[in-house]
């Protein structure tokens, strides 16, 4: 599988004699996901293949293994399923997870796009629920980032937030060394998402490091932007080593409310950050209620959307049909991503793609949001 044209001729084999490959979904730093048929006639699955460069490592293969073995336990909303690891005719490690229709959360936050807080508070306090469990089952994700969040659409046409491959950073670090395929970001986490103390070590995170790199994707949410400044891997490593977040509301005022939990969330020093997902998640439904206790910004009767809006996007992409819930509208639409931005990105999704996404996510924030505060309050 050296690069796009190997992976995608897997396409068409059978693996343990039942899952039939029937198409790319996309390719890592360890592997290529397919969708995969199940003859004996359950429901369409995803695979995630070990790359051929990487099986030839024992310590690797068992650490595939031994990763895909734990986070077949990890069973929660916001957790894509993982039903197991296994081993193709070959020697080839695989693992069966469920199958998400959606986009990577990477889509938006390369679009450069600033969305309001009631639409990222929602997605992130997903992730940090994810990340509770996983923490408390004593799993760290390693390598959080917008890559490894999908936005799926769940049962009913709802809109899910689903985190990705837990733990299987560790798969990597036993990589260390091997060949062109290791990038570092795969080797160590992903820079722009590691924090400190990971940079330094990366063999020597805890929790603490999954909730810095799960502020830095609220953050990017906000704002479209990195919360450190660097335009390259190795300036975005040192970035955190030396420099402090740039504050949240420096372009955007609005998000005044916000300074304090980013100071903790993006916190130099580990100790002065959230404790634990479920005390950042708790900070963020109290920013997001506000003083008067509701979310700022949730609009209960839906204005008409404005018409640079809607021309910017003429013909209007209709909602996907499964989407049942009323569509709010935030107060700003965000406006639409940068082509060439989304060009740049492997398996591009195309504008309209990101649209239908962007809508499903508008239409469902309502019954997201509801059910959040009902959860909490
Ligand atoms: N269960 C799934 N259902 C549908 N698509 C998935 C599933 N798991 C992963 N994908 C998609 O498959 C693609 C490849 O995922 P993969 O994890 O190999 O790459 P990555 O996340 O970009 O990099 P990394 O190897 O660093 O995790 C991504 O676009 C991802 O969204
Ligand atoms: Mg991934």
């Amino acid at each position: 599988m050296d690069g796009v044209g190997e992976a995608a001729r897997m396409v068409g084999a059978v693996l343990g004699g039942r899952l039939r490959l029937v198409r790319l979904l996309g390719e890592g730093g360890m592997g290529a996901v397919f969708e995969a048929e199940d003859l004996a006639g359950g429901p369409r699955v995803a695979v995630k293949l070990l790359h051929p460069e990487l099986v030839a490592n024992e310590e690797v293969r068992r650490r595939f293994v031994t990763e895909g073995q734990l986070a077949t336990r990890l069973v929660h909303p916001s957790i894509v399923r993982v039903f197991g690891p296994s081993v193709a005719e070959d020697g080839t490690p695989y693992l069966v997870m469920e199958l998400l229709d959606g986009s990577p959360l990477a889509a938006y936050t390369r679009s450069h796009v600033a969305f309001p807080p009631e639409q990222a508070g929602p997605i992130v306090y997903a992730v940090l629920q994810a990340l509770a469990e996983a923490h408390r089952q004593g799993v760290v994700h390693r390598d959080l980032k917008p890559e490894n969040v999908l936005l799926a659409r769940g049962e009913g046409g709802r809109f899910v937030v689903k985190v990705v491959d837990f733990g299987l950073a560790k798969v990597m670090d036993a990589a260390g060394g091997m060949g062109s395929r290791t990038r570092t970001g795969a080797l160590l986490g992903t820079p722009g998402y590691m924090s400190p103390e990971q940079v330094r070590d990366a063999k020597r995170v805890d929790a603490r490091s999954d909730l810095w790199a799960a502020g830095v994707i609220f953050y990017e949410l906000l704002t479209g932007r990195s919360p450190f400044e660097a335009d390259n891997p190795i300036a975005k490593l040192t970035a955190v080593l030396v420099a402090d977040a740039i504050p949240i509301e420096r372009d955007a005022p609005a998000l005044e409310r916000w300074r304090g939990f980013f100071e903790r969330a993006l916190a130099r020093e580990v100790e002065a950050r959230f404790a634990s997902a479920d005390e950042m998640a708790h900070a963020l439904v109290l920013v997001a209620r506000g003083p008067t206790g509701r979310p700022p910004g949730v609009i209960q009767t839906p204005p008409p959307p404005p018409a640079a809006v809607q021309a910017s996007y003429a013909p209007p992409a209709p909602p996907p049909p499964e989407v049942q819930a009323p569509a709010p509208v935030p107060s700003t639409l965000p406006a639409p991503p940068p082509s060439e931005a989304l060009e740049a990105h492997e398996g591009p999704p195309t504008v309209s793609l990101l649209l239908a996404a962007l809508l499903m996510v508008i239409a469902a924030a309502g019954g997201f949001i509801a059910g959040w505060l009902a959860g909490r309050g």
